[in-house]
């Protein structure tokens, strides 16, 4: 059984100092972990300076997304090849990427395309079954690299935005995470997203399909991401 995985995006939150402040409080305990894997997902502004700082540790970066363009005339885009050496994951398909910048299945599946071919791996999040679905139709790329692709299974109502927390119930989220394993047909990572909290985490990672979780909010604060981390170490 692998180690779980547990990544913390950040989201829209942390000036370059303020990288460097959570990094400096969180480093010296992550770096003891050694029951889960652990991916941070800073801002593009901070992912020079959150790599540096993690560089020779097992604690792993990540980028919040990537551009679907491979480069040219597209202001304000960040491609793939900015990121390669950078980083070895990146986050696509997030539901607030749709929801404000108005992203579309087909961009995602670009995206999922551009990293893939620099061996970044694609943490794509499933909003439900039926999105999944339309990613399967949209290529064969998902399910071709499904096994180096980590899928996080998260219900847009369940993403703790304005603080309003409504996680998923972990037997749903198990549920939905077996049928996406079934989907792809063979043995895959599913991770869980929407608000995980140092109280809820062992709820979710102890069910069966759920290899970890996607923390947002309760990671900005490097000690209560701490404590999510702690709290899911075997007995
Ligand atoms: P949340 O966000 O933990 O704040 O709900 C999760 C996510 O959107 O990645």
């Amino acid at each position: 059984m692998n180690k779980p995985t547990l990544i913390a995006n950040w989201k829209a939150t942390k000036t370059i100092k303020e990288t460097v402040e959570w990094v400096k409080t969180a480093k010296a305990d992550l770096e003891q972990i050694d029951y889960t894997e652990i991916i941070v997902c800073p801002p593009f502004s901070s992912l020079p300076i959150a790599s540096s700082l993690f560089k020779d540790t097992s604690i792993k970066v990540g980028a919040q997304d990537v551009s679907k363009f491979k480069k040219g005339a597209y202001t304000g885009e960040v491609t793939v090849e900015m990121l390669d050496g950078l980083v070895e994951y990146c986050i696509i398909g997030h539901s607030e990427r749709r929801k404000y910048f108005g992203e579309v299945d087909d961009d995602v599946i670009e995206k999922a395309k551009n990293l893939l071919e620099y061996s970044i791996t694609p943490i794509l999040c499933v909003s439900n079954l039926d999105q999944l679905d339309s990613y399967l139709e949209r290529g064969k790329v998902i399910i071709d690299s499904a096994e180096k692709i980590i899928f996080v299974y998260e219900p847009p109502g369940a993403i703790s935005g304005g603080g309003d927390y409504k996680p998923d119930s972990p037997d749903v989220a198990s549920e939905q995470s077996g049928k996406i394993e079934e989907k792809m047909g063979k043995k895959v990572t599913t991770l869980y997203g929407g608000s995980i909290n140092p109280d809820n985490v062992v709820s979710f990672i102890s069910k069966e399909n759920i290899n970890g979780g996607l923390i947002g909010q309760a990671s900005t604060d490097p000690k209560t991401f701490f404590e999510i981390v702690s709290n899911i170490k075997p007995a």
